[in-house]
């Protein structure tokens, strides 16, 4: 048995002549974040000592005892007895120098036509797959919180607004659907990313590859990637995917914080449409009346770190030569802190949902004071052969007059509104209601509430598939 002679202790060390300084192993070390790796790193170390035992680098009791004592290694890890060093620097080494501890020689062994570069990549692969399987459930439990909600405010009425001023009556299903929306889009970004995450790194070894003839295909199923990456030197450096998974991850951020900022509007003393259960709002330590929506607001705060993140994964990958740098350890903590993030913000915005409830009166009373049924009153106007200029101009008209009557649209008598549009009948009240208006909107994707019905049985169809 050849003993590991080397001044420094690592498993790198054969032509150091001086032990590492102090600093250096506190500067470079990562296992006091990448232990988190574990479970990837053995399983990804138990696939490639499979494969080297099939291509007889390797003999299969040699295999078993590599498995049997990494198995071990796992429930250590599990159990809070395994003891992380930051001599050993990584979490690829301080399990290593475990098993060779543990079982000796055949520990060995198992860096064979391995280098810690596709092995963290491959880690890392393998983690985040897990991870975007995780987010996609996550976000799949939004959803239907916000679908629960939504079945019953199909006939609800409130003002849908652009520019945050009232604009035309809409049910609130519809506006709770628009949220859905995102975040179906949000997980079909993810499997669109899954898809380039799973592809196989092992195989490149450092950069260029290994002199072993080793069977990539065998260990790609064992380990359930897609296929092998085609070219070693892109295998170990490429992080593209964890630039895609932070975006994909930011615009979920950034869905969350438009929904979180609606709340905080619909919250508001001014607007009164909603109210957050108590226990998913906090008080003010000196002003005793306060309720305050922090939840929604912390989540909304949350999006800059996620982006933040981000942006140090583009900074790290930028002008970065072939192919690995050790750089790339730093890609780590932004990904770690993404996920954390994001599936904290997903749970607490799946519990706080329930929380939530709508004061229809206030959301109908808004819609009645905003003359959102102008459009309505326009097109109405159209199908008595108005031509649509002239027909917004009569309405505007209208609306300024009602302003300074103090009236609602639908306030306004017939002889009122002839004055300005003779050509105005009895039948108009019918599209001056609120209910009128979001009735006629009966198109696919519009607000009327039967489409809506369909829409949000769709949703749940699409969910369940
Ligand atoms: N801890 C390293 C990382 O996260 C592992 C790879 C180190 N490779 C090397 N040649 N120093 O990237």
């Amino acid at each position: 048995m050849t003993k590991n002679k080397s001044a420094t202790g690592k498993l790198w060390g054969g032509r150091f002549a001086q032990a590492t300084d102090k600093l250096v192993e506190a500067f470079t070390e990562s296992v006091s974040f990448d232990a988190r790796l574990y479970r990837e790193d053995i399983m990804g170390s138990i696939a490639h000592s499979k494969m080297l035992a099939r291509i007889g680098v390797l003999s299969d009791a040699e295999s078993e005892l590599i498995e049997q004592g990494l198995l071990q290694i796992q429930q250590q890890i599990e159990s809070g007895e395994f003891e992380w060093s930051t001599e050993l620097e990584d979490v690829h080494m301080n399990i290593e120098a475990r098993l060779t501890e543990a079982i000796g020689e055949a520990g060995k062994k198992l860096h064979t036509g391995r280098s810690r570069n596709d092995q963290v990549a491959t880690d890392i692969r393998l983690y985040l797959r897990r991870m975007c399987d995780e987010i996609i459930e996550l976000i799949r439990l939004a959803q239907q919180a916000i679908l629960n909600q939504a079945e019953q405010q199909v006939d609800t009425i409130l003002p849908g607004f652009t520019h945050l001023q009232v604009a035309q009556p809409i049910v609130l299903a519809h506006h709770l659907l628009a949220w859905n929306e995102m975040l179906e889009r949000d997980i079909e970004r993810l499997l669109d990313t899954r898809a380039r995450i799973n592809v196989m790194p092992l195989g490149a070894a450092a950069l260029a590859g290994t002199s072993f003839a080793l069977d990539r295909d065998f260990t790609c199923e064992l380990l359930g990637f897609d296929r092998p990456a085609r070219n070693s030197l892109d295998a170990v450096s490429d992080r593209d995917f964890l630039i895609e998974f932070s975006t994909a991850a930011s615009i979920l951020m950034m869905h969350l914080s438009r929904v979180c900022e609606e709340l905080i509007t619909w919250a508001s003393e001014s607007y009164r449409f909603i109210s957050i259960g108590d226990a998913f709002c906090t008080g003010s330590s000196i002003m005793p009346q306060k309720k305050n929506p922090d939840i929604a607001e912390l989540i909304r705060g949350k999006n800059g770190r996620v982006s933040g993140n981000l942006q140090a994964l583009l900074m790290l990958m930028k002008a970065q030569p072939l192919a690995y740098n050790r750089d790339n350890q730093e890609d780590k903590q932004p990904v770690f802190d993404t996920v954390d993030t994001v599936t904290a913000s997903l749970q607490v915005f799946t519990a706080m949902v329930p929380a939530i409830t709508f004061n229809r009166e206030r959301m109908y009373q808004a819609a009645q004071d905003g003359y959102a049924t102008a459009t309505d009153l326009a097109e109405y106007l159209v199908r008595l052969q108005v031509p649509f200029r002239d027909a917004h101009s009569i309405v505007g008209q209208l609306v300024q007059y009602a302003i300074g009557q103090g009236k609602a649209l639908a306030d306004l008598d017939l002889e009122e509104l002839q004055s300005i549009g003779s050509m105005i009948g009895e039948d108009v009240y019918d599209v001056l209601t609120l209910e009128g208006s979001v009735e006629s909107r009966a198109h696919f994707g519009g607000t009327a509430p039967d489409q809506v019905r369909s829409a949000l049985a769709a949703a749940r169809q699409r969910i369940s598939s």
